[in-house]
């Protein structure tokens, strides 16, 4: 099966207004590769109404949305807000949100199934510690993730998406081993057909994890990954674009 591969930048805490620029700059350049790859940035909250506006057409993400619809929760945001902001894909679970606000799987489930219910695109994240990894339980945990975390189905291949990352190789440099990463996708793979029957089968994984120009080509050669969730090396255009070209070929 053919399927086209997902780039998406996760901006974390960083960027403000002054860097609509590279924002500019990474949409007008995706355009090249149009129906070949999909692009989404995912900035910061405050930026994304001016990111949106500033990219029409280009697809701009949120990094984290709450479950609820609306309510009493201070300094959150609903789907219909970020949907509102011009956001069109969010990511949930990401480990830095599991660790920090104490994210379980239940919450996360619930995170992508409003974000899928409001019509936002989704990039689930699951992936294990080092700790985890050394002790030989890196698929078990990351299956385990997956089972309690996916959205119940059915879910569609072109909106919902899974991201794998190895938490010891976000922002460390260290990039899991091909072999490694063939193994984790293909278990992830699995289950997804485990859950969605057909469609699990065309569900893109992406990996993440020290995403960037050097190792992209050779990672999104590995079978099952279906695209990539890029932090520090998104960015900025310059770094970004090499690993966009690279998902298109
Ligand atoms: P990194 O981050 O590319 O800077 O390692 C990836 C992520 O956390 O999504």
């Amino acid at each position: 099966m053919t399927m086209v591969k997902l780039i998406a930048g996760n901006w974390k805490m960083h960027g403000t207004s002054e860097d609509l620029g590279e924002v500019r700059t990474i949409a007008e350049w995706s355009k090249k590769f149009e129906g070949a790859v999909e692009v989404a940035l995912c900035v910061p909250a405050t930026l994304i109404h001016r990111a949106a506006e500033a990219v029409p057409g280009f697809l701009i993400g949120a990094q984290d949305i709450h479950h609820k619809e609306k309510g009493a929760h201070t300094g959150d945001v609903c789907a219909a807000m970020l949907h509102d902001a011009g956001a069109g894909i969010v990511i949930v679970g990401h480990s830095e949100r599991r660790d920090a606000h104490r994210e379980a799987d239940g919450h996360v489930k619930a995170k992508a199934e409003a974000g899928l219910g409001a019509g936002l695109k989704v990039i689930l994240c699951v992936g294990e510690s080092l700790e985890e990894r050394e002790a030989g339980r890196a698929v078990e945990t990351v299956g385990r993730q997956v089972d309690a975390s996916l959205p119940a189905g059915p879910v569609d291949t072109g909106t919902f998406a899974l991201a794998y990352e190895p938490i010891w190789a976000i922002g460390t440099g260290r990039v899991a081993e091909v072999e490694d990463i063939e193994e984790m996708h293909s278990a992830i793979r699995e289950r997804l057909v485990a859950a969605y029957g057909e469609t699990g089968a065309g569900v893109r994984i992406l990996y993440g994890g020290s995403v960037k120009a050097s190792n992209a080509g050779e990672i999104f050669a590995v079978p099952n990954v279906g695209g990539a969730l890029v932090g520090g090396a998104s960015l900025k255009a310059a770094d970004f674009l090499p690993i966009v070209e690279a998902g298109a070929d």
